[in-house]
């Protein structure tokens, strides 16, 4: 991969049909073992010295040799030793080619439709996707760049994905599970769709996390990755990264990234690669919780519906169980009586945290309907499933019972 033809302008990404399935690489060792290894090893780390700790590495320029030989990587908006230390684990945790890392998950988003579309060409995907992503996908990339986006009726049918995709399709999109309402979309069944009709599937595997669902096993080619929330853990980090074949991430690393905006920087790679060594044990934790947290809410009589996968009346239980190893940290619940209930549950926490981001270390809830979603028109939260009483929770590390106690004294306020 340190190649001085990288440095040039690259041809833009061919999708290959065939490739995930016979180039494959990163499988071999353990997920724990691949989360503190990969990309890594102290021998010959430093000219000088062996380091147990990945370095940090925070120049952004790297110096010639001589006149002929560019140096690899060369300048920091692109490539920086931490980074890439980073990029290289995130690939082997996703079980990919290569990655590369982007400012934010959004702008990982941002980057990857760039790189791949054109004006006049489509991307398919469906109303459950993050704020941020519907931002783009509804008003950024089709008033500005010409790109269409296609929201399918029915996102647990097939024929409703194979409706929408045609010759100007570049790429079918899927959150699972989705942000905030919990949807699971059956990934093996929309990339056969996909590919069908010779399109590559991007997963947003942000939400529970390489460590319960390997997209790239179930038949995606390339992942989308917010490392804000889980990957890093604790609100400390802002950053993301596209996993995928080295032509496309290199592709968006030239012709995209290079001139929009930067790779995630080096303390940020570094604090990310301490984060990751715990990643499955945090993963577990946050389940469990969850999981208890889920099932007392469904009892609470204020409570009328609560979204969460590991739930029996989950409306996918059966599939989300077969495609993830745990339900993950993220759930949402519904009290009636609209905003105004919201409100009273969510001022009343004593111990949960009201804060717009998820996947950390404390337990935070947020609002959907009026923080994230506020661009859906009504009919498209009705479909999504967005109510005004929804408040999303992202169970943190604390002892289950502390939630719960807060959850009990916040809900007995309405
Ligand atoms: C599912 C999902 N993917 C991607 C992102 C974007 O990540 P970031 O906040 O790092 O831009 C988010 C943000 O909320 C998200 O919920």
């Amino acid at each position: 991969m340190h190649d001085e033809e990288l440095f040039f302008m690259r041809a833009p990404w061919q999708f290959d049909p065939d490739f995930q399935r016979s180039e494959r690489t990163g499988d071999e060792l353990g997920f724990e073992t691949r989360a503190l290894h990969a990309g890594f090893r102290p021998e010959g780390s430093l000219e000088r010295f062996r380091t147990f700790a990945p370095p940090i590495i925070p120049s952004m320029t790297y110096p010639y040799e001589c006149f002929d030989k560019i140096p690899y990587p060369v300048y920091g908006r692109t490539k920086t030793p931490t980074a890439d230390i980073l990029e290289q684990r995130l690939a082997a945790l996703e079980g990919g080619e290569a990655a590369v890392t982007a400012a934010s998950g959004s702008q990982a988003l941002f980057n990857l439709i760039f790189t791949i579309a054109r004006p006049g060409d489509n991307i398919v995907t469906s109303l459950n996707i993050f704020g941020e992503g519907y931002k783009q996908a509804a008003s950024i990339f089709p008033e500005r760049c010409g790109v269409q986006f296609r929201f399918v009726d029915d996102p647990a049918c097939q024929e409703s994905w194979d409706k929408e995709i045609d010759a100007r399709t570049k790429l079918v999109w899927v959150e699972t599970p989705s942000n905030p309402t919990l949807f699971v979309t059956d990934i093996r069944a929309v990339a056969d769709v996909a590919h069908a009709h010779r399109v590559p599937l991007m997963v947003d595997n942000t939400t529970v996390t390489a460590a319960l669902q390997q997209p790239l096993q179930l038949g995606a080619d390339i992942v989308l990755l917010s490392v804000t929330k889980f990957l890093s853990g604790n609100a400390t980090v802002l950053g993301g990264a596209i996993v995928g074949p080295l032509d496309l991430t290199e592709d968006i690393r030239w012709n995209t990234t290079e001139f929009v905006g930067a790779i995630m920087q080096p303390f940020d790679s570094w604090l990310t690669l301490q984060y990751l060594e715990t990643l499955s044990l945090r993963m577990r934790r946050h389940s469990d919780n969850a999981q208890m947290i889920a099932e007392f809410l469904e009892q609470h009589p204020k409570v009328s519906r609560v979204n969460y996968t590991g739930l029996a009346s989950h409306p996918q239980a059966a599939l989300a169980r077969r495609q993830m190893k745990g339900g993950g940290g993220m759930l949402s619940f519904v009290v009636p009586g609209g905003i105004p209930s919201a409100r009273t549950v969510m001022d009343s926490f004593q111990l949960v945290i009201h804060a717009v981001t998820f996947g950390t270390s404390r337990t935070i809830c947020m609002h959907p309907r009026t923080i994230t979603h506020e661009h859906m028109t009504q009919a498209e939260r009705d479909k999504a499933g967005i109510d005004d009483g929804l408040i999303r929770l992202s169970v943190g590390l604390e002892d289950p019972n502390d939630l719960i106690t807060d959850l009990d004294q916040a809900l007995s306020k309405l």
